[in-house]
């Protein structure tokens, strides 16, 4: 049998999501509507003989457990959450709920970073990870020259060895670099002990300048794949499909339009229908069941439309995500934009961002995760942000701004945040 972990950090990461994240921890905003770790549960419910999903994150336990009941009722999966004490960084989870995940005798465990989005090829991982009978395998993919900095590089010799790994490196190493995504067999505990006490022996040299970590912090690609590489028993399996990110809010546009894609080919039930849908469609939509469309707005492509939002007559949606509750009144139109649960934007206004999508003209280009400001202290131009429950009166445009919660905005606002 095999087991799945999916780890989703805490409250202090994701600050790139914010402010999407103020009200709903980042691996539960909904991307072609459904939460982003729905996609790996999905995912996983697919693979041969995987009997349970664990969960591992420092959020706190009840953030989480109407989803995974939720989630089990769906998949019909045990599904769990481990809660760490403060957070352990990306092994460090694994190796304190090391009992958790051993329990039941799984041969193998996925190792999934909640923060990714990906066509996940896992049963061919699975299948690879047996043929060269693995420690661990990593799902690879290419990157630019430039871009692969901000990931994890290795080399692959023939056979598909990791030869060098080395985590976010400084200069060039290689254009491979690991997706997040692992299989891991189960003797990858034994490396995680040496790491552990290693650190823990570093830690008592450390307590001395009083700047120590929490002693059972180890990171996954630091302390594992760093030691494991060269070894012979690390492998990676590069995989073309896609597969990206989800750091900053304008990555959840670009997952958006890449998971709705999906849905063709695998669930063309969740897709609005262009011939009998609620209005006019154009390209890939979700409409969530509960929401009202007026049949006179024309939405798409990639757009996702939240349980219970209000779409009204004349009103234009592209390249967006619109969450619940939402009302978009009369003839307004919504541009790369993500508005917020609650949110009410009056007729005839206009919300507008700039697409950030990875460059179409670079080979293996992925999403730029600019910080909100550039070294001109300038806003990198993004998508438009609606926080919750913002309200925007009628007639006013919103352009490349991010809007925290509970605003009324009554005149026009253009590379602005809305504090
Ligand atoms: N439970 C738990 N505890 N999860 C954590 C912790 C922690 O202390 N720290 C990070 N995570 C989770 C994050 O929520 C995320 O899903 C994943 O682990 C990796 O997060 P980061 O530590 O922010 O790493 P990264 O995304 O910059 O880089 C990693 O992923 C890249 C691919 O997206 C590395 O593995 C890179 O090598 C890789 O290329
Ligand atoms: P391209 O399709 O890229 O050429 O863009 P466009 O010049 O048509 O305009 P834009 O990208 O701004 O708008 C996209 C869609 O929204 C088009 O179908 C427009 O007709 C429509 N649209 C533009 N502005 C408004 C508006 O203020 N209100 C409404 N209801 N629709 C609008």
């Amino acid at each position: 049998i095999l087991k799945s972990v999916i780890l989703i950090g805490g409250p202090s990461k994701g600050t790139r999501f914010r402010p999407l994240s103020l009200d709903i921890p980042k691996p539960l905003f909904p991307v072609a509507g459904l939460p982003v770790i729905q996609h790996h549960i999905e995912a996983c419910s697919k693979v041969d003989n995987l009997s349970e999903i664990l969960i591992i994150g420092s959020y706190l336990a009840s953030d989480l457990s109407q989803f995974i009941q939720e989630m089990i009722s769906i998949y019909k999966i045990t599904i769990r959450y481990l809660q760490e004490f403060t957070p352990l960084g990306t092994a460090g989870g694994l190796y304190h709920f090391r009992d958790q995940i051993r329990s039941g005798g799984p041969t193998y465990f996925f190792v999934m970073n909640g923060d990714v989005c990906a066509d996940f090829s896992l049963q061919e991982i699975v299948e690879y990870h047996k043929e060269k009978q693995a420690l661990l395998t990593i799902m690879a993919t290419e990157a630019t020259r430039q871009q692969s900095l901000n990931f994890g590089c290795m080399v692959l010799d023939k056979e598909g060895k990791v030869a060098h790994y080395v985590e976010k490196p400084s200069t060039f190493v290689s254009t491979l670099i690991n997706c997040g995504i692992y299989l891991a067999s189960l003797d990858i505990f034994q490396t995680m002990a040496d790491a552990f006490y290693a650190g823990q022996s570093q830690e008592n040299f450390m307590q001395f300048n009083g700047n120590s970590k929490n002693p059972a912090h180890i990171s996954l690609e630091q302390d594992i794949l760093m030691r494991l590489a060269g070894t012979g028993r690390l492998f990676a399996l590069p995989v073309l499909k896609w597969w990206s990110q989800v750091k900053t809010a304008g990555s959840a546009i670009y997952a958006n339009r890449h998971y709705l894609n999906l849905y063709k080919a695998k669930h063309p039930d969740r897709l609005a229908s262009a011939v009998n849908g609620p209005c006019q469609i154009i390209g890939d939509i979700y409409i969530h069941p509960s929401a009202t469309v007026h049949e006179t707005a024309v939405l798409g492509p990639n757009v996702s439309i939240g349980p219970n939002a209000v779409i009204a007559r004349g009103v234009r949606i592209r390249e967006s995500i619109i969450l619940a509750n939402a009302h978009i009144q009369a003839h307004s139109i919504v541009l790369h934009s993500i508005v917020g649960k609650s949110s009410y934007v009056g007729e005839w206004a206009r919300i507008e961002g700039t697409p950030c999508d990875p460059n179409p003209d670079k080979p293996f280009a992925k999403m730029e995760n600019l910080p909100l400001f550039n070294t001109n202290g300038k806003l990198n131009p993004s998508i438009t942000i609606l926080g919750t429950s913002v309200r925007l009166a009628a007639e006013k445009i919103v352009l490349n701004s991010i809007v925290l919660p509970h605003k009324e905005l009554t005149r026009n606002f253009k590379n602005e945040i809305i504090l």
